[in-house]
């Protein structure tokens, strides 16, 4: 078996190509030094030291949809809802460039306060500055993402949470599996860097179900691919099909090896896709207080600061526990510098788009 393994990674790392089986050992591997190891050298070798910062701005906590797992679902009453205006949004950006960010994310639920047209002065407001934009705010028409490219939007995400049509279903019961596709393919179409992703560690899901999502990401193939584990919201349906009551020491523990499984995807990634932007997610250092430094380590080349205000950032509770809600973007931008640099690496002074590597 371990034979096995270092022929899988053998082959990953001279191809960048696995099926889906060889995927399905890579998750389930117990040698998970050497998948990281050789991970963090792919992506040495092809992304190098730097470490691409995003600015994220939550600018509305607002949303019309209803994800199982979500705490800004529309169902959930007891989460305070906020807005953030257009002027006040660019200022947010204007600040964050004088921080030293060359990329913003803004970032929403799915509110249809912002129409098109503030969306258009939001992101010619922002390009104004020079800086990169990265949407994600959803699924829109094709028109709708036709008129915030033009308005000069850089980059959408838009995960695909999960390829399992079945998981999906019951996981956003109004949503489609399909429709979310559309989406990503409208976004590649219409000239966008294309960033999605996916939860990892979804009541019900299966490692077979996520090797088959790392398959989709490549299939697009992804600028971008965001991993994230799940964190169960007490006031999410999710919470009651789970737990009914608090959790139990062992699906405590259930948490901790989502964690592992979304460091073993990030890595399996970045060997089958050595050139793309890889995040650390912030909800891996919620589940471990070094794990944006740990997936940094394990594959990823890019980390997504907070940079919405401190006063808004305990409402944009997607899951509990979240990190730097009492903190500023200033302190929070000087935290992860001192950070990466801990590890040896260091803060990208470029705009960090996705340079496809002859070959890829
Ligand atoms: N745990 C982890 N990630 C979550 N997301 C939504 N709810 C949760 C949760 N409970 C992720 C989704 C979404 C992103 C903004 O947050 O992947 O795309
Ligand atoms: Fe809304 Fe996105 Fe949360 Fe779903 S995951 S409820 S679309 S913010
Ligand atoms: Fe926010 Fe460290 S990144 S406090």
């Amino acid at each position: 078996m371990e034979m096995r393994i270092d022929k899988i990674l053998e082959k990953a790392i001279n191809t960048h190509s696995l099926n889906e089986n060889e995927i399905l050992e890579l998750l389930k591997t117990e040698k998970t030094d050497t998948l990281f190891l050789h991970a963090d050298e792919i992506r040495k070798k092809y992304v190098g030291d730097a470490v691409h910062l995003r600015a994220l701005i939550e600018f509305s906590n607002y949303c019309k949809q209803n994800c199982f797992y979500c705490g800004l679902r529309r169902d959930n009453s007891s989460l305070k809802r906020y807005r953030i205006e257009s002027r006040n949004i660019i200022d947010l950006a204007k600040k964050a460039k004088d921080y030293g960010y060359k990329t913003i994310v803004l970032q929403s639920g799915e509110d249809s306060y912002y129409t098109v047209e503030k969306m258009i002065t939001i992101i010619s407001g922002i390009k104004d500055l020079d800086l990169a934009l990265t949407l994600s705010i959803g699924e829109k028409t094709f028109e709708e993402y036709k008129a915030y490219r033009n308005a000069g939007a850089d980059r959408y995400l838009l995960r695909i949470e999960t390829t399992n049509e079945a998981l999906y279903n019951k996981l956003d019961p109004e949503m489609s599996l399909k429709n979310r596709m559309q989406c990503i393919e409208n976004i590649k179409k219409l000239g966008y860097e294309v960033g999605s992703g996916i939860i990892v560690g979804l009541p019900g899901q299966t490692l077979e179900s996520i090797a088959k999502d790392i398959i989709y990401l490549k299939s697009i193939p992804v600028d971008m691919a965001g991993i994230g584990p799940f964190i169960c919201h007490p006031d999410t349906p999710m919470s009651l099909i789970l737990y009914n009551s608090s959790p139990t020491s062992e699906e405590k523990e259930n948490s901790s090896d989502s964690f592992e499984l979304s460091l073993r995807a990030v890595a399996i990634l970045r060997l089958i896709m050595p050139d793309i932007n890889i995040p650390a997610t912030t909800a891996m250092e919620t589940l471990n207080p070094k794990g944006r430094l740990i997936a940094l380590q394990s594959g990823a080349n890019v980390v997504m600061p907070n940079a919405t205000d401190t006063t808004y950032r305990k409402y944009y509770e997607i899951y509990p526990g979240k990190i730097c809600l009492g903190d500023s973007p200033s302190y929070c931008r000087f935290c992860i510098e001192n950070k990466i640099k801990s590890i040896n690496r260091f803060v990208s002074t470029g705009k960090g788009f996705h340079i496809r590597q002859r070959g890829h």
